[in-house]
């Protein structure tokens, strides 16, 4: 989409070297998400005590938020490697049935947007969880036969934006269920210092903290930004990113002052404009940005529900007074930074 911002979209960060070095690798480096945190040390703990694999997780949050960087993280702690796989690339049962059956022992399996997994590849993952057990099918028609497969023990994380959308069968096979919340403005400044020491970047104090302040609660995307704003240092100063260096630089890209884009303003413009603050369907407005209804609820409506800005009710999506003030304070098009 002609607006939509290139840090918010995560099919251009998968598998992208530098993001990739700026991850943490263990647990103790791993800046924000506390209860999480504490809750997998204790279970990784007991794992290691008892000498068996960790159990099952299963992660849910906005996209950007460090669900792929955390399985990471569990299976380096666990002194062990992760496969990734994007669950829409499980297409037969034996696509599935390849992977499993070549986990070595403790091998994690990192399966992304699990909610996107066909019936019969969902249906294949329930025994291989809960007994380590595979059925598979061989031969054709009245003479086919089930072979039943042992699988070495394995932990599967499984993540995915759309928690509401796992069947009840595949939840309560994980043994834990976690939740990543948005990072809050300090965490966000460790990260782009953190990430800044990384990139070898003189970062100031007030540079990390413009950074954080408008990154969406993302480190994902307060990473992006960093790098924009590094590019923009080095360009239009002296390679040191300031407050000054940051504001112009992610003023230049179109993110405002609370980290909101182009895609983010047009969607609050249809609410409160065309559709007088809602309550309106998610297809209206998707049909009325020309955006996928996906990109919106994973992408626009998360951050604005978390800053007070958008309701979902069982009516439709409406748009909080703080909305209309941000939207009467800074009409759009028009510049933001004057
Ligand atoms: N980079 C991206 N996410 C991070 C996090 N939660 N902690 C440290 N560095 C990160």
């Amino acid at each position: 989409m002609e607006h939509r911002h290139p840090d918010l979209d995560p099919t251009a960060l998968r598998d992208d070297p530098v993001e990739y070095s700026l991850r943490p690798q263990r647990l103790g480096e791993y800046i924000g998400q506390e209860k999480v945190k504490a809750r997998l040390e204790i279970a990784l703990q007991a794992a290691k005590k008892r000498g068996e694999v960790l159990d099952h997780v299963l992660l849910f949050g906005p996209p950007g938020l460090g669900k792929t960087t955390l399985a990471h993280v569990l299976a380096n702690e666990m002194g062990a490697t992760c496969k990734v796989i994007q669950a829409p690339a499980l297409e037969k049962k034996g696509d599935l049935a390849a992977i499993l059956t070549n986990l070595e022992e403790g091998e994690f399996l990192f399966i992304d947007e699990i909610h996107r997994l066909s019936a019969p590849i969902e249906e294949m993952l329930y025994a291989a969880m809960e007994d380590r057990k595979l059925d598979i099918l061989i031969g054709q028609g009245p003479s086919a036969q089930t072979l039943k497969v042992d699988l070495r023990p394995f932990t599967l994380v499984g993540a995915t934006t759309r928690a509401g959308l796992i069947s009840k069968p595949l939840h309560d096979r994980f043994g834990m269920v976690h939740r990543l919340e948005f990072y809050g403005r300090a965490e966000l400044t460790i990260i782009a210092r953190r990430s800044a020491e990384v990139l070898q970047v003189a970062l100031a104090t007030e540079g990390a903290e413009a950074i954080a302040r408008r990154s969406r609660g993302t480190p994902r995307i307060c990473n992006r930004l960093l790098r924009r704003c590094r590019d923009y240092a080095e360009v239009k100063g002296d390679g040191t990113i300031t407050q000054a260096s940051a504001e112009a630089c992610l003023a230049l890209h179109e993110v405002d002052d609370l980290g909101l884009d182009g895609l983010d303003r047009a969607y609050l413009e249809a609410l409160c404009g065309k559709h007088r603050g809602g309550p309106v369907g998610l297809r209206t407005l998707a049909a009325a940005l020309g955006e996928d209804e996906g990109a919106l609820e994973d992408l626009v409506e998360p951050y604005l529900m978390q800053i007070g800005f958008l309701d979902r009710t069982p009516q439709g999506r409406k748009a909080t007074e703080a909305a209309y003030g941000y939207i009467g304070l800074k009409p759009s098009p028009g510049p933001l930074f004057s």
